[in-house]
């Protein structure tokens, strides 16, 4: 067996597998821990500087890709014009270079930050080396291979199509230069550990955080059927009144308000 059947016909079969099975598996047993873990309490300061420029740049260049697995012979047509090829190049290699900034800032983050280091597993660096290796091959492919998006309809397309359709016809990334090859192969790579990382983040998308309220009233009154005081008879959080320690033996009145929390314990209340 070729290595090119071992890693671009069998592998991402086996990879897709890996992740299906254990993205539902760990979803229904390890629910809580769908999500990307934040330690922005920790460090914010590196993380904004490489947090923000890495995902403006990677679902840019990810949304290109889609656009041109999808839509093929779109792109092909706004090729056929030169201008817009440049155009169209020149903005997917600015925004890989911004993923590419990101991410190298995030990387010397989780790896300088004593901090970060010990919330650190050791899936988030191996999920680290795979972007970096994703990202490095594709701006290498972008300006050295010239020019990507035209052969990328052409020939990977093809080859993701026929994987789909259960029909492999490794023969049109077969023949693509040894990098290239590479970030076929580390995405599905990174496919394959999708369940095991952070990545999980991607598909417990964020849609209530979207449409959240802009500011969020918390009330806990344990009493529903006692009128809510007036807010003005209640002791301020200078006089002492402020988050209780026995929530579940006082009336606690509370607001979230432009300027932080205002909290008060309902004079009745022995906590
Ligand atoms: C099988 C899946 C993929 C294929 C066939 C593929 C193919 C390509 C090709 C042909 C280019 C060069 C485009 C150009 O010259 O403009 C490219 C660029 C790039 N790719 Fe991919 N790619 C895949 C998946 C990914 C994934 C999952 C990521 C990120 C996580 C990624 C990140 C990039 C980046 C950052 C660039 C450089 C920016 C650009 O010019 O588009 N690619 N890719």
């Amino acid at each position: 067996m070729s290595s090119d059947v071992l890693f671009l016909q069998i592998f991402p079969y086996v990879a897709v597998t890996i992740m299906v099975v254990m993205g539902i598996y760990r979803n229904v047993n390890d629910r809580f821990t769908y999500s990307s873990l934040s330690s922005q309490f920790l460090e914010n300061g590196k993380l904004f500087w490489g947090s923000v420029p890495f995902h403006y740049g990677i679902i840019t260049v990810l949304v290109g890709h889609l656009i041109g697995f999808l839509i093929p012979t779109g792109v092909k047509a706004w090729n056929g014009v030169p201008v817009r090829l440049y155009v169209l190049e020149i903005t997917a290699l600015a925004f890989g270079l911004m993923a590419l900034i990101g991410l190298v800032t995030l990387a010397i983050r989780r790896l300088s930050d004593p901090r970060v280091q010990v919330v650190s597993t050791g899936m988030d660096f191996v999920l680290l080396l795979l972007l970096l290796v994703q990202t490095v091959t594709g701006l290498w492919t972008a300006v050295f291979y010239r020019w990507g998006s035209g052969w990328y309809v052409q020939a990977a397309v093809p080859y993701l199509y026929s994987l789909f359709a259960f029909k492999p016809q490794i023969g049109y990334v077969a023949g693509l230069p040894l990098v290239t090859k590479i970030h076929i192969i580390n995405f599905w790579a990174l496919c394959a550990i999708f369940p095991f990382t952070r990545l999980v983040h991607l598909v417990s998308l964020p849609f209530t955080y979207v449409t959240r309220p802009y500011q969020r009233v918390i009330w806990y009154r344990r009493d529903t059927n006692r009128p809510a005081p007036n807010p003005g008879t209640l002791p301020s959080v200078s006089q002492g009144a402020g988050v209780p320690t026995g929530l579940g033996h006082s009336d606690f009145y509370g607001r979230m308000t432009n300027t932080g929390w205002q909290g008060a314990i309902h004079k009745d209340a022995a906590v």
